[in-house]
């Protein structure tokens, strides 16, 4: 039963992905394909972020183990998302010129919060494996609470380009602040365990 809902929860995160390449395939990404590629797997890499973060909280208030045991998994998507955003960003905004692309990382302030989330990302991903877990003990706790600070980044990245509307970016920080104000409110003891 676990796999199966493993295994449906995996093909389920690849379809964005899959829509995306068809998009691809069938030149269908609009006037700025490049830039259409960007934003798309942006906000892929940040809702499975979020969804991430939701996990906890749902396994809690309901008391269904199911929702943590999908955690890494979809973090991991979270930085699979993440990792084609930025590839197709160095691809294809900046076509591996690779002077331009370290400017741009560094004198860009929207970017080099982008990829400072994205390193973040990169080393919860890398020390996700169990043998990581058990290498890493107290501080492996300690450096997975670094995916708040991920998703805080992700956030103001976003907010900075704020090309989208509004409502969206409202969306994700309302978002994101309930799911940082739970974890507060429960610390706090204000949400009964
Ligand atoms: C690796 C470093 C990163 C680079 C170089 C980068 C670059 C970009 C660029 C060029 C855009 C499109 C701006 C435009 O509209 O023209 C963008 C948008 C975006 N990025 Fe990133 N990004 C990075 C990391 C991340 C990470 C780690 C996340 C989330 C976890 C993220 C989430 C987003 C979102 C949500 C958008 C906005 C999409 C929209 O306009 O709706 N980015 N990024």
């Amino acid at each position: 039963m676990d796999i199966l809902l493993k295994r449906t929860v995996f093909l389920l995160a690849l379809v964005p992905f899959f829509l995306l390449l068809i998009r691809v395939q069938q030149n269908n990404l609009g006037p700025d394909p490049a830039q259409e590629l960007s934003i798309e797997t942006g906000e892929w890499a940040l809702r499975f972020l979020l969804i991430t973060l939701a996990l906890t909280p749902l396994a809690q208030l309901t008391g269904e183990v199911r929702f943590v045991r999908q955690r890494r998994m979809l973090g991991l998507f979270a930085l699979f998302y993440a990792s084609v955003h930025f590839l197709s960003w160095m691809a294809f905004i900046l076509g591996f010129r690779w002077m331009a692309i370290a400017e741009e990382l560094l004198e860009r302030p929207y970017i080099t919060i982008g990829f400072a989330a994205y390193l973040i990302i990169l080393a919860l991903g890398v020390t996700s494996p169990r043998a990581m877990v058990r290498r890493l003990g107290k501080n492996w706790k300690r450096l997975h609470k670094l995916i708040y600070l991920a998703a805080v980044l992700a956030l103001i990245h976003l907010l900075w380009i704020l090309r989208t509307d509004i409502q969206e970016a409202v969306l994700y920080g309302g978002i994101l602040a309930v799911l940082l104000g739970y974890r507060v409110f429960r610390k706090l003891g204000l949400i009964k365990r």
